[in-house]
Order: structure tokens, then sequence, then C-alpha cells
């Protein structure tokens, strides 16, 4: 029995030392220290010893169930020491490794170009108004004198959301001035700028949205000269010194007198090219002095107070400050053009 005990700690010691993996270990387990197990087994032959051979043999079988167990113990750290290692490895993360440097987008030249417009009025005092492209057609043509049946409202009268024309996407920042006169203190000095709609056919000038940037000032005794003076410097200030303008007549309902100011052509400075249609100019704007009755409907006296108006196109403006060449390079958002600014 004593052999046996001996034989049973040398085996399951060496065994549990080489051991490869928890299953195996389980193996051995049950084999030597299970209800089944060879332990067990010598155990069973107790019985059979004398009373002076038993607590001897007893504490020898103890020793022994303490030493396998204390291997098996062993044994099983290491596996898990082993995995664990093992893990690690795989998991390794290489600090050193370059990394890939997220790329970065920037500002769309035409949202640079408004930037600067803000910017400029903002240091002549004007406040920036955001309006609503969904708009009612009372705002976008009656009050502005423009009501039904005006022969203005045909270019533009489209996309409307209701069957009775009331409520439209808008086809200027017009409504603006109209929401500014109903809601602002007097005198006002607002640029509104934003989306516009219109059923235009997509070329190199056109595109059935657009942004506009309104202006527009109520004070007293304001005049032409005021608009004048306020739209060379804007031009300027946004094309550089000596940039030369023309003011046009022309006419819209709701300003009077009306004009369009021109920006001599970037492209071939005057003498006429395809950029500008062969014309030496850029139209950019539409502007005038608020008709009196246009005033009139927004409660405000025109006998006591005047004022100016323009409307510019962001996309013209944006390709005169940039040299753009056609208006579709804008919206196309093609990187290879945007990463040019
Ligand atoms: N709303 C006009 C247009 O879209 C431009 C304009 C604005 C003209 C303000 C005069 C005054 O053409």
């Amino acid at each position: 029995m004593k052999e046996q005990l001996a034989k049973i700690r040398t085996e399951a010691l060496a065994a549990l030392e080489s051991v490869k993996d928890a299953a195996a270990l389980d193996e051995l387990r049950v084999k030597y220290l299970g209800k089944k197990g060879e332990l067990t087994a010598v155990l069973k032959q107790m019985g059979k010893l004398t009373a002076e051979e038993r607590p001897a043999m007893g504490a020898l079988a103890n020793e022994v169930r303490a030493a396998v167990e204390t291997a098996v113990d062993k044994a099983s750290q290491k596996l898990e020491e082993a995995a664990l290692e093992l893990r690690l490895k795989a998991e390794t993360v290489d600090v050193t490794v370059p990394g890939k440097a997220p790329k970065l987008g920037h500002k769309h030249p035409m949202y640079m170009a408004l930037d600067e417009i803000k910017d400029i009025f903002v240091g002549m005092g004007f406040t920036v108004l955001d309006g609503p492209e969904i708009e009612l057609a009372s705002y976008n043509f009656d009050k502005l004198n423009a009501e039904e049946g005006h022969p203005s409202r045909d270019w533009s009268d489209t996309f409307y959301f209701d069957a009775d024309s009331r409520v439209m996407l808008r086809s200027q920042t017009s409504p603006m001035q109209v929401r500014a006169m109903e809601t602002m203190e007097l005198p006002i000095r607002i640029i509104a700028p934003g989306r516009v709609y219109r059923k235009d056919e997509v070329d190199a000038t056109h595109s059935p949205m657009f942004h506009q940037v309104e202006g527009m000032v109520i004070d007293k005794n304001v005049t032409m000269a005021d608009l004048k003076g306020t739209l060379n410097l804007l031009a300027e200030q946004l094309f550089g010194k000596g940039t030369v303008t023309r003011f046009r007549p022309h006419h819209f309902p709701f300003t009077e007198p009306s004009c369009e100011m021109d920006v001599q052509c970037h492209k071939c400075g005057g003498a006429g090219c395809a950029t500008c249609k062969g014309e030496g100019w850029i139209e950019l704007l539409g502007a005038g002095m608020i008709h009196p009755h246009v005033l009139e409907m927004s409660g405000i006296d025109p006998n006591e107070w005047s004022g100016w108006a323009f409307g510019m196109g962001l996309e013209r403006t944006a390709m005169r400050r940039f040299k753009i060449a056609d208006l579709r390079l804008i919206f196309e958002n093609d990187v290879r053009f945007l990463e040019q600014f």
C-alpha cells in the first residue's frame, strides 16, 4: 500500500508537471483525486490494515493527497499564466506605428465669401438675420408690392406647397425686409443671407437653388448716395482696392428708384470673355430705395423714414471673389476643386 501511494504521488506529479491544457488538467484531477480516483481506491483498502498500521498509512495518504492537490493548483495557475501571456502577446498594440491622420475638411469657398461679407457689414453696425426658406407668398410678394397678378411674379411664381398658393419656397431673400420691418425697432440695419429657389435650369450661371444676401437700412434721411457708398465699400473690401463697379437703372416692385450693380469681370478685366458672356461685367446685385408703399404696408411712415435695400447673389460673389469660372463648381462638391481654397 505504501508503494501504491508512492507510485501515485510520483506518477501524478510527473503528469501534472507536463499538463498542456485545462481539459487535460481536469482529467488528471479526476483520475487521482476524484471519488472514483486512484487515491480513493487505495484508501478503500485501509480496512484491511491493522489498527497499528492505520494511523501511519492514513497520514501518508493525506500527505500524498495534499501533494497532488498542491500540484494541481500549481499546474492550473501555470496554465492560466500561460493563457494570459498568449493573450497579451496576441493583443499587443504597437504604439510606435505611425497613425493615420484624419482628413479634416474646411469651409466651403462660398461660406468663406459669406463670412467676409458678414464681417464687413457687422463692422458697419449691421445685424445678421436668419429667415425661413419656406415662406408665405404674402411676404415673398404681396407685402413687397407684387400682389397677385403682378407681372414680376411670373419668373418666380413656383415651388408652392399648397393648392391656393399661400406657402412657397422663397424666390428671394427680400421677404426678410418685411419680417425685419414688422419686428424690429427703427432705425434698422440688417443683412439676411440664405437659400432661395427658382425654376431655373442648371447652367454655368444658374441653379434652381442658390443663395442671396439681403441687406436693408431704414433710418432718417437715407439716400441713394448711402446705398452706392455702402455697396462700393463692400466691393472694395471684398474684391480689393480699385474694384470697378457700375450701377444700371432697373426695376423691382419694392424699390423706387431701382438699380443693378455690376463689377468688372475678373477674368477679362472688362474686355469680354466666356465668364462674363462677353459683357465685361458681372451682375452682382439688385438694389434700390425702398418703395414708400412697402414701408407703409409694414407700418412705417415714409414721410419720416426712408431706406434702401439690396439683394446680392452669393454664388456670383464667391465666383468673383475667388475667380471661379462656373457656378456648377460651387455645388458639385468635387474635393479636387474644394481643396484649392
Ligand atoms: N430680390 C431681388 C432679386 O432677387 C433683389 C433686390 C433686393 C432688389 C433688394 C432690390 C432690393 O432679384
